[in-house]
């Protein structure tokens, strides 16, 4: 089942985060549109806005390993709370995904709930705004 391996993913990035300073542990893991998964935690620095949240890594990781389009992603933060994307990462994963990704928001526990982008991102500003946008992100 594709949330259980991911879900055991993303625990393995959630203990790998780097955050000294908040504690606040997050894990992300992809699946992409080759089945492939990534995984990213994130990644604090004493220089605060210079940090990375585990999404922004999962995704970096996908685009290294060329992966085109999220199916679905996996995030996991603290306790009893599911962690729900902050802003910028919403954007970015808006900009890899399409009408059929789903967002889980998952606890440690492993009870989750699931997002579209639609949900999450209502309006979202895209390359349809721009001048030299992509015509097809899946080529
Ligand atoms: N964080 C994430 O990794 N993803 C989110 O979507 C929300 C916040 C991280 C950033 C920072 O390292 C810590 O959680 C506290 O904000």
């Amino acid at each position: 089942m594709i949330e259980k391996d991911l879900f055991k993913a993303a625990k393995k990035a959630h203990k790998k985060a780097y955050a000294p300073y908040s504690n606040f542990h997050v894990g992300a893991a992809i699946l992409d549109d080759k089945g492939q998964i990534h995984i990213g935690c994130n990644v604090e620095n004493a220089a605060y806005p210079v940090g990375c949240c585990a999404e922004q890594s999962a995704v970096s990781q996908m685009i290294v390993n060329g992966g085109k389009v999220i199916k679905n992603i996996l995030i996991i933060g603290q306790k009893g709370q599911p962690c729900p994307p902050c802003g910028a990462c919403r954007q970015i994963i808006f900009e890899h995904g399409d009408q059929t990704t789903q967002i889980y928001l998952e606890t440690t526990q492993g009870n989750f709930s699931c997002r579209s982008l639609k949900d999450l991102l209502p309006e979202a500003f895209d390359h349809s705004f721009l001048n030299k946008g992509l015509t097809d992100k899946n080529s």
